[in-house]
């Protein structure tokens, strides 16, 4: 069974606590934490802060997705906030595998995820060490957008590779999830969908969440 993971970007920010467990009652397992800095993504968003206090109100796994650079500066405060997975950009660090073993050693988890133009063979030597590659479906930046169909071979040669390794890795699909294109990325080896406006736009929750999960 796939994992969902509600992006609380599409949420309504004015009752978060009530959005957040009203998703975490329909059956989704991880909340997926959009964090932009407004320089590698164009879009400002979340902070610590708001890590932490929905960490006091929560017992969901915090997947936190950093689209900021020089994340390495920020791993610390987002691991003391409470996240519990955090996932970086490949394209914002100079050296990926410092920053994946800095994360590791907070105690939280680490990801690692690309933009939908940048290739498998950056993050072929890479996957041993994380615990979830993240396959951007969208141009980071924004909730709402299409999905890119062009990333399913990659996304396919990810999960080929993920299989072969002997622990969990996590494979994770983010960006214009909807129970469409569900069954499509699952069939291709993603096992976490996120999805932000599918879920937070929908008047029923739990039948959003059950589509994806039975798509
Ligand atoms: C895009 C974010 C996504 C996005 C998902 O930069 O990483 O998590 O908010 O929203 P939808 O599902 O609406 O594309
Ligand atoms: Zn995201």
């Amino acid at each position: 069974m796939v994992i969902v993971a509600p992006s609380i970007l599409s949420a309504d920010f004015t009752k978060l606590g009530e959005e957040i467990k009203a998703v975490a009652n329909a059956g989704a397992e991880w909340l997926h934490i959009d964090v932009m800095d407004g320089h590698f993504v164009p879009n400002i968003t979340i902070g610590p802060v708001i890590v932490e206090n929905i960490r006091k109100k929560t017992s969901m796994f915090l997947d936190c997705h950093l689209m900021i650079n020089t994340p390495e500066k920020y791993i610390d405060a987002f691991a003391q906030a409470g996240a519990d997975m955090i996932t970086i950009h490949l394209e914002s660090v100079a050296d990926p595998l410092v920053v994946i073993r800095h994360i590791k050693k907070t105690g939280c988890k680490a990801g690692i995820s690309i933009k939908p133009e940048t290739s498998f063979e950056t993050i072929r030597t890479i996957i041993p060490e994380v615990d979830l590659v993240l396959i951007m479906s969208v141009h980071p930046g924004f909730s709402g957008q299409k999905f890119i169909v062009d990333v399913i071979p990659k996304l396919k040669e990810t999960s080929e590779v993920i299989r072969k390794m002997k622990k969990r890795i996590y494979l994770q699909i983010d960006g214009g999830i909807n129970a469409e294109n569900a069954g499509l990325v699952k069939k291709n080896g993603a096992d976490v969908l996120v999805a932000g406006n599918f879920i937070f736009l929908s008047k029923d929750y739990h039948y959003a969440i059950k589509r994806l999960k039975e798509a």
